[in-house]
């Protein structure tokens, strides 16, 4: 399978690496050569690390080999799945797709890994709506188990087949759920992260015990901040704006703590400082 990826980000870099290590031919594409050095940093780390634990079939270099590095979005042409995961902007991602629509081969699925636009408006953009599909990876994707399958309003059955034995045949768990805001994943939890840092904002606690108490009392591998350090927090604000909008309700209002943090540049690992220094 010619397998295609979009943004060579945090996200994208992990789908390609798993995609390569599934056997795939990937190209990953992204607008500066910077960013897809950076994404082939992150990949060699993680395949070397992966390597060391006796997790891979073949050596890190042979994985890598199996990735082409480009800029140009005309080298989706002849993708048979290309997996979209730029930033959480629903124009951006739209105005892709138009262009992606008339680039890759009609028999080509396209698949968004947003967290929370409506697939169904990405589809229509895309100019074929039963062929399109939200495969939702989570992070980090080397490790984590779930894929979130989200069929829009016209998605195919064959679509939807071929995008879960493709999740399958990356070692994941696909889990399929309709088209609406936020989907499963992330309307269940990015409230809890959001309600965790209007505990910062209204002092209930300090940031560290609000993490410990949340992992050491529920169990969760990270507290609730560490994790909105590790999403992004300009991912975590998109997606609770989308909630928001698409469900009405005030519980769903982002904590105007996380929205002051991203106007301030603080948006957690990725940009080196967000609740904690990274
Ligand atoms: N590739 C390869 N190895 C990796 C890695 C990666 N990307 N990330 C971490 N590791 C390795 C670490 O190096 C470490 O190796 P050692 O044991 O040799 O030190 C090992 O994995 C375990 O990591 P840690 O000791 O740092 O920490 P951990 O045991 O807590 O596991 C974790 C890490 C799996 C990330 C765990 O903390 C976890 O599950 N956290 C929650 C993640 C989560 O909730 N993800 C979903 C986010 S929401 C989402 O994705 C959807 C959305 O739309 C926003
Ligand atoms: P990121 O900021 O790490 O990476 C985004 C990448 O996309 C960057 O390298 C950027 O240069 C690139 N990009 C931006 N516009 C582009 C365009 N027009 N064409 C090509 N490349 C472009 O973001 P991320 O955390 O990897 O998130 C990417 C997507 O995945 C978002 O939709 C996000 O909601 C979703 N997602 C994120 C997580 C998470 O935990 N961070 C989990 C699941 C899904």
């Amino acid at each position: 399978m010619n397998f295609g990826v979009i943004g060579a980000g945090q996200m994208g870099g992990g789908i390609a690496q798993v995609a390569a290590h599934s056997g795939f031919d990937v190209v990953v594409q992204d607008v500066q050569q910077a960013f897809l050095d950076r994404g082939r940093a992150t990949i060699e780390k993680s395949l070397a690390k992966l390597h060391e634990k006796g997790k891979l079939a073949d050596a890190p270099d042979v994985v890598l080999g199996r990735i082409r590095f480009t800029t140009e979005l005309q080298d989706f042409a002849d993708s048979d799945l290309v997996v979209e995961a730029i930033v959480e902007n629903e124009a951006v991602k739209a105005e892709l797709f138009r262009t992606l629509g008339g680039i890759v081969k009609p028999s080509g699925i396209l698949a968004s890994n947003t967290s929370s636009i409506p697939i169904t408006a990405l589809a229509s953009a895309s100019g074929r709506p039963e062929r399109f599909i939200g495969m939702h990876f989570m992070n980090p994707v080397p490790l984590m188990k779930l894929v979130e399958v989200i069929r829009g309003y016209q998605t195919s059955d064959e679509t939807a087949r071929i995008v879960t034995e493709t999740a399958e045949k990356m070692g994941k768990t696909p889990l399929t759920c309709n088209d609406f805001p936020g989907f499963v994943s992330n309307r269940i939890l990015m409230p809890m992260l959001n309600e965790a840092i209007q505990c910062v904002m209204e002092g209930v606690a300090d940031k560290e015990a609000i993490d410990g108490i949340m992992k050491l009392g529920m169990n969760h591998p990270m507290g609730p901040l560490t994790l909105a350090d590790f999403i992004g927090l300009d991912t975590c604000l998109s997606i609770m704006e989308v909630l928001h909008r698409g469900l009405g309700d005030d519980k769903y209002r982002p904590s105007p703590l996380l929205r002051k943090m991203v106007q301030a540049g603080l948006l957690g690992r990725k940009s080196g400082q967000g609740f904690y220094t990274y």
